[in-house]
C-alpha cells in the first residue's frame, strides 16, 4: 500500500497598511525600521487557498515545490526556503519529543496555491500567498504556534505577510532584538469591533510594478534622509494616534492619519536618490476626488492609500457608502468590472468631481474592488491535493 499523503488546507487574506512598512533594518531577517499597522480585507474578495501536503511516497529527487495558480513556482530563494526551515524545525523538535509522531518533518513538502482574484487586479498577493503558506505547514505539522509566533515565520518570506496571520486591524511590532523574535504581527481589534470599515480599490494598473518593494525600500533606506524623520517621529506619533482611532472607532483620525501616512511614505520615495515614482497622474486624481468628496460632505467621509504601485485603496465606513461609491460609480460608469450591482444599484452621484478628475478617472481606471474588512485566516475543507497526492484541476 502507497504512504499515507498528510494534508492541510487554509485561507488567507490580504491586507493594506494604513501606516506603511518600509525600510529594513536587516534584510536576512527581514527585520523593518518602524511598525506598520493594516486592515485585513474579506476573504470573499481577496484571498489565497493553499493546501500543503506530505507523504513518505513522495519522491526524494523532486524536493519539495510549489504549483502557484497552476504554474510550477520556484521554491529555492531564501524567503521561501527560511519558511520551510523553520517550520520543519519546529516540527522536528516535536517529534523529538514524541517519538510515536509521524516524521513528517523528513518529508518533500508538495504545496498546491490559488488566489481568487485575477492576477489584473494588479494587487500584490505576496502577503496573502506567504500568510497561507506559512499557516497550511504550521497545520499540517499540527504545530501548537500561536498565530504572532507564526507572524515570525511568514516575515521572512514577506513582511506585509505576517500582518495577515490576522484578521481586522492588526500592528507589526518592529521590535528591537537583533535576533528578530520580537519582531511580530499582533491584532490591535477584531473585524467585528469595526466591521463598517469598507475599501473601493481602484486599480489605475494592473502591471507589475517598476521598482519592487524589496529594492525600493532598500534605497529609500540608503539614500533619503526624509527617510530618517519618518521612522524616528512620522511612524511613531500615527502609530499612537491610528491605533487609538482604531479602539474608539473614530474614522475622521483614522482618515488623516492614513492619508498623511501614505503621503508621508511616497515623498520618502521621491526624496529616495535617484527617485521612485509609485503613483501616476490617475492616483493622484484619486486623491483630488476624495478631497472634494470629503470637502462637499463637510467632513471626512474617505481615506485614499497607496503602496509601491499606482492602485487607489479608499476606505470609508458603510453609512457613506453613497458619498464615497456613488460618486466614484457615476464617474467611471458601470461598464468596468468589479461593481457588486446589489451594493452600487440606486446610488445617486452625490458630488459632482472637477472635469480634469472625472476624465483622468475615466480615462485610467480600468476595474474596482469593493470590499471591507474582514477575519484572519481560515482552515479550509476543500484540498488542492487528492488523497493520492496530485494537484487538484480545477
Ligand atoms: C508599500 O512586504 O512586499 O506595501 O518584506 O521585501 O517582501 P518585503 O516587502 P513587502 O512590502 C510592502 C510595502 C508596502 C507597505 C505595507 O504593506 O506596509
Amino acid at each position: 500500500m502507497a504512504d499515507k499523503v498528510y494534508r492541510a488546507s487554509t485561507t488567507a487574506p490580504v491586507n493594506i497598511a494604513v501606516v506603511k512598512y518600509w525600510g529594513k533594518r536587516d534584510a536576512t531577517l527581514n527585520l523593518p525600521t518602524n511598525s506598520s499597522l493594516s486592515v485585513t480585507l474579506a476573504q470573499s474578495d481577496l484571498r489565497t487557498l493553499t493546501t500543503a501536503s506530505c507523504s513518505a511516497s513522495y519522491p526524494a529527487s523532486e524536493g519539495d515545490w510549489l504549483l502557484l495558480n497552476g504554474e510550477p513556482s520556484d521554491v529555492s530563494g531564501a524567503r521561501v526556503q527560511a519558511c520551510f526551515r523553520e517550520l520543519r524545525a519546529r516540527r522536528a523538535a516535536l517529534e523529538a519529543a514524541d517519538p510515536s509522531l509521524p516524521k513528517l518533518s523528513t518529508m518533500p513538502l508538495h504545496i498546491v496555491s490559488e488566489n481568487n482574484f485575477p492576477t489584473a487586479a494588479g494587487l500584490a498577493s505576496s502577503a496573502a500567498g506567504f500568510a497561507a503558506l506559512v499557516r497550511a505547514i504550521a497545520d499540517l505539522y499540527e504545530l501548537p504556534a500561536s498565530p504572532s509566533e507564526l507572524s515570525l515565520i511568514a516575515r521572512q518570506g514577506s513582511g506585509s505577510a505576517c500582518r495577515s496571520l490576522f484578521g481586522g486591524y492588526v500592528a507589526w511590532r518592529m521590535g528591537g532584538k537583533a535576533d528578530g523574535s520580537d519582531s511580530m504581527a499582533d491584532q490591535v481589534a477584531e473585524a467585528s469591533h469595526w466591521p463598517e470599515m469598507r475599501a473601493l480599490v481602484l486599480v489605475a494598473s494592473a502591471a507589475k510594478k517598476g521598482v519592487s518593494s524589496t529594492s525600493g525600500m532598500q534605497q529609500t533606506v540608503a539614500t533619503s534622509s526624509l527617510f530618517q524623520e519618518r521612522i524616528e517621529r512620522v511612524v511613531p506619533q500615527n502609530m499612537a494616534v491610528m491605533e487609538k482611532a482604531i479602539q474608539d472607532r473614530d474614522f475622521a483620525p483614522f482618515a488623516e492619519v492614513t492619508m498623511r501616512d501614505s503621503n508621508s511614505f511616497h515623498a520618502t520615495c521621491a526624496d529616495t536618490y535617484p527617485p521612485i515614482f509609485y503613483m501616476n497622474d490617475v492616483s493622484r486624481a484619486a486623491i483630488r476626488a476624495v478631497e472634494q468628496i470629503n470637502a462637499a460632505a463637510g467632513r471626512t467621509v474617505a481615506a485614499y492609500t497607496f503602496d509601491a504601485g499606482p492602485n487607489a485603496v479608499i476606505y470609508y465606513l458603510e453609512k457613506d457608502t453613497e458619498l464615497v461609491v456613488g460618486t466614484f460609480y457615476h464617474v467611471l460608469g458601470g461598464e468596468i468590472d468589479g461593481w457588486k450591482n446589489d451594493a452600487v444599484k440606486g446610488l445617486k452621484p452625490t458630488t459632482s468631481l472637477d472635469g480634469g478628475v472625472a476624465s483622468l478617472l475615466k480615462g485610467g481606471v480600468s476595474r474596482v474592488i469593493m470590499t471591507g474588512v474582514g477575519p484572519g485566516p481560515q482552515k479550509a475543507d476543500e484540498h488542492l491535493v487528492a488523497e493520492d497526492g496530485t494537484p487538484v484541476r480545477r
